[in-house]
């Protein structure tokens, strides 16, 4: 005879059993989770914090060292050798700097004084015509060479002022005008259409605050360049506002160089395919392109076939 029976009430022991080992289960398993999820955050932390550091670097800004804690661990000798590494690079990114900045200036007085010694050369009537040319392309090579050691002169000039920035309130309208200026005693065939985009109810002057010799030699390089690679010699510019911005615009019609990318055009000693019989060295846009950065304006060129170019330079006034 075979009797059988439900044990109900151990059945219901087991069950509770296998729902306390199964909410046990759920419930280690995250706090273990949630446990080793902290404390590996607060182990990578100033590996976090070193990153964003190391982002904010740039050849502009190479004094950022990393701060660790005072604990002598593995992260703190990290962080003590990647300091001496930046002091490193950044003395010798120092001295390199010095370097082209005072032979920039000691190249600028010999070569004045053969611009000046050539140009007497030239004014006595009583040359010969062969040494006459050849006095006048030594002379045109020579101003070439003049114009490129001003132009390292002015990068040095922009180093040393990163240094010591002391900004003032400049009106764009009026350095556009001053650099016309001065670019029109060499180039006298020179025209400029100037417009200003007023909205209305902001009538406020179109003011920056900028360095104001480092944006003359800014300027005097875009429209220099409007100019030289301009059909007609002319270059429309206009200064506008736009949602906090304050836009200047410089516009010619002439050949587009070819590139990809117009990015390009910003590498020192860079020349595009459009400078043909237009003497220079490349070193114009990437002068604007640092300047720009001093300022923390943006500098985009722009080309619109099949004969228009034009830069933008747009500063955050908001
Ligand atoms: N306004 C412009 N219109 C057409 N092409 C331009 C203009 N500005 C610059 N470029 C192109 O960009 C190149 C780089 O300009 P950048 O001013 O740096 O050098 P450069 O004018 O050739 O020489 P440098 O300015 O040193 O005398 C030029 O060679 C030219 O091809
Ligand atoms: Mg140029």
């Amino acid at each position: 005879m075979l009797v059988s029976a439900e044990d109900t009430y151990n059945n219901s022991k087991l069950n509770y059993l296998k729902y306390l080992l199964f909410g046990a289960f759920v419930i280690g398993t995250l706090v273990v989770w949630i446990l080793s999820f902290s404390l590996s955050r607060s182990a990578l932390k100033p590996l976090y914090n070193f990153r964003k550091k190391i982002q904010e670097i740039t050849d502009s800004n190479l004094k950022i060292r990393l701060s660790g804690e005072k604990r002598e661990d593995e992260i703190n000798t990290l962080a003590n050798s990647f300091n001496q590494m930046m002091d490193r690079i950044d003395n010798a990114y120092e001295r390199q700097k010095e370097f082209t900045g005072n032979a920039s200036h000691e190249l600028r007085t010999p070569i004045a004084r053969i611009v000046a010694q050539l140009e007497n050369q030239l004014n006595r009537d009583s040359l010969d015509p062969a040494t006459r040319t050849n006095l006048e392309s030594i002379s045109e090579d020579t101003f070439q060479l003049s114009e490129m050691v001003s132009s390292l002169v002015a990068l040095a000039d922009i180093n040393s002022r990163e240094n010591s920035r002391s900004l003032m309130r400049l009106r764009l309208d009026e350095l556009v005008f001053s650099s016309v200026a001065d670019l029109s005693k060499t180039c006298p065939d020179f025209k400029l259409k100037f417009e200003i985009e007023q909205q209305p109810g902001n009538e406020h002057a179109p003011e920056i605050a900028g360095d104001e010799t480092l944006m003359k030699i800014a300027l005097r390089n875009l429209m220099k360049n409007a100019y030289n690679y301009s059909d007609n010699h002319t270059v429309d510019c206009l200064i506008r506002r736009e949602n906090g911005q304050l836009q200047l615009l410089i516009c010619n019609k002439g050949e587009i160089p070819d590139v990809e990318n117009t990015t390009t055009l910003f590498t020192t000693f860079y020349r595009g395919s459009n400078t043909a019989g237009v003497s220079g060295s490349g070193i114009g846009l990437s002068i604007v392109k640092r300047v720009m950065d001093f300022h923390n304006a943006t500098v985009f060129f722009k080309v619109i076939p099949p004969d228009t170019n034009q830069v933008l330079i747009v500063f955050d006034i908001a």
